[in-house]
């Protein structure tokens, strides 16, 4: 055959490699109000620069009449391209074959693309949509979501890995996403779940809808296994590709740098009016985090999860950085079991990818409570201070107002190898509150005065002056100095330019053992 005639059926064969299950089913995909696996992709990179891989890869299963159903590519798309310029490894699952369910070949397809990305050190993302295994291919299919879970493991801390639920994730899919550093779904069309409703029906006789019992709000609120929510797919791929602007290509890249384009030695004059004079008054820790960061631009993680602490990503004069905070709004910024699985998991991403920790500190303490008690805040309250302890990136505190207790250690004190440690005038480190902490070492006196209540005030305005402040701590170094608020931002990128040739390291060791 001429090469010419052997172009034009290569051509062909590439042509219908993009039907996938035909155009019935990609009109139903469009009528659910999602896209194609290929129409996703193609919105998600840069344009023109896919390069497919696997395209004529089929499935090799013959049982159930399927020797006679093959679709070249099976179903997923997988190859890699550009966001922004910079590589990135990427599935999209194929709901219009067969359901998006994972073969051996799919699995295949997948592996091939995230062993590229672990040893070229580029992010990997998996566009998930899919009935989970392919049932007909039995432990073939199982064997095949091994060999990702494996690989999601070993690449953990050495590449970013996003997973995005475009569509249904059941069953075993899940566990893949699980394992992966951010979780995207989209709202009305992505659910996860172990198990769908029939079976629980079947099993604990509940009713619940597959949106009701998987979709982006549950996971986003209630689970935490999500930790992005969006309107649609575009929207979705938009915030994907945002998230990758502020992570490194992998585990031996600096944080990123873009062009900086906000004044570093800002000063901001309302910053000294959002902690309000009355102790016991909220204020929102979001709108300090938005004054201090570079435009004003702020990327929260877990928006809807344990929203007693704030976790997100932003810049300081160009420079990428986490953000660890309170939230003085919700349950005062207390650190209860959510709280501190958030933010100790966010800390290690933070932490794998060398970018640089910032703190902001306003805590009552950990949570009391028997259900608190009984659900292990012991345990988890620990991981926080294990993922700070643990962590050798620049880390900078800066406290506004309350660091009482365990909870003060706990937020990237010094204690815990936090580099900088500034404090506002309006911080107060103290073991405890001064309500409680006089009704405690003066309760005799207490009981016995004429005039309980007089003695109280008097006593908690005599604590309040020795303890409630900065400057003990300062006078012992705990505090490395007690800023102007005004004067935050330009301290924090200092302190950074300092810390961005920090070396320090943990001691040799196979691996930790977080309490998990
Ligand atoms: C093979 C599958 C499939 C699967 C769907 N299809 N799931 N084929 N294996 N797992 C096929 C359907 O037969 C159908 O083919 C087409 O995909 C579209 O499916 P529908 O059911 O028509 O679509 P919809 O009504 O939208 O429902 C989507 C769905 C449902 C919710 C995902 O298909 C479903 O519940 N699937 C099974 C989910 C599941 O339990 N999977 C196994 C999990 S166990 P035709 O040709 O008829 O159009 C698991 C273990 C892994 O994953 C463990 C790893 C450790």
């Amino acid at each position: 055959m001429a090469i010419e005639d052997r172009i034009e059926a290569l051509g062909k064969r590439r042509e219908e490699s993009k039907l996938g299950g035909g155009a019935k089913r990609i009109e139903a995909q469009h009528e659910r109000g999602k896209l194609t696996a290929r129409e996703r992709i193609s919105y998600f990179l840069d344009e023109g620069s896919f390069e497919e891989m696997d395209a004529f890869v089929t499935h090799r299963a013959t049982e159930f009449g399927l020797a006679d159903r093959k679709f070249p590519g099976d179903a997923v798309v997988t190859g890699y391209g550009t966001v922004n310029g910079r590589t990135v490894y990427l599935f999209a699952q194929d709901f219009t074959v067969f359901g998006g369910s994972l073969s051996e070949v799919v699995a295949q397809k997948i592996c091939k693309v995230m062993d590229l990305a672990v040893k070229n050190g580029a992010p990997f993302i998996g566009l998930n949509d899919s009935g989970g295994a392919r049932i007909q291919e039995g432990v073939l299919s199982l064997a095949g979501y091994g060999d990702i879970f494996l690989r999601n493991t070993l690449s953990s801390g050495v590449i970013p890995q996003i997973s995005v639920i475009m569509g249904p994730c059941a069953g075993g899919a899940v566990y893949s996403p699980a394992l992966t550093d951010f979780v995207f779904m989209v709202k009305g069309t992505g659910q996860m779940y172990i198990t769908g409703p029939d079976v629980i029906k079947a099993v604990t006789g509940e009713e619940v809808t597959h949106e009701q019992l998987g979709g982006a709000m549950v996971h986003a609120s209630n689970s935490g296994v999500c930790h992005f929510v969006a309107e649609n797919d575009q929207d979705c791929l938009d915030k994907v590709r945002l998230l990758l602007s502020y992570v490194p290509q992998n585990n031996m890249q600096e944080t990123p740098l873009v062009e900086p384009s906000d004044y570093p030695e800002r000063m901001d004059e309302e910053l000294l009016y959002i902690v309000p004079d009355d102790p016991t008054k909220a204020y929102d820790m979001k709108e300090i985090i938005g004054r201090l960061m570079d435009n004003g631009e702020f990327l929260e993680v877990h928006e809807y999860y344990a929203p007693n602490i704030i976790t997100g990503f932003a810049r300081l004069d160009g420079r990428s950085v986490g953000i660890v905070a309170q939230q003085p709004l919700m349950s005062a910024g207390v650190i209860d079991i959510d709280a501190s699985n958030k933010a100790a998991r966010f800390v290690r991403f933070l932490d794998a990818f060398n970018i640089p920790i910032i703190t902001f500190t306003d805590v009552p303490g950990y949570m009391p409570g028997v259900d608190q008690e009984y659900g292990g805040i012991i345990s988890n309250g620990a991981k926080m201070i294990y993922a700070y302890s643990e962590a050798t990136v620049p880390k900078v505190t800066v406290i506004t107002r309350k660091a009482y207790g365990g909870a003060y250690i706990a937020m990237s004190s010094k204690h815990l190898r936090a580099d900088i440690n500034y404090a506002w005038p309006t911080a107060e480190i103290a073991v405890m509150g001064p309500e409680g902490a006089v009704n405690i070492i003066h309760r005799e006196t207490i009981t016995k005065s004429d005039k309980p209540d007089e003695t109280r005030s008097q006593l908690v305005a005599e604590y309040v002056e020795k303890f409630a402040n900065p400057y003990v701590a300062a006078s012992l170094g705990y505090i490395d100095d007690v800023i102007d608020p005004r004067e935050t931002r330009p301290r924090l990128i200092k302190a950074l330019e300092m810390l961005q040739n920090k070396r320090d390291t943990n001691p040799p060791k196979k691996h930790g053992n977080i309490p998990l």
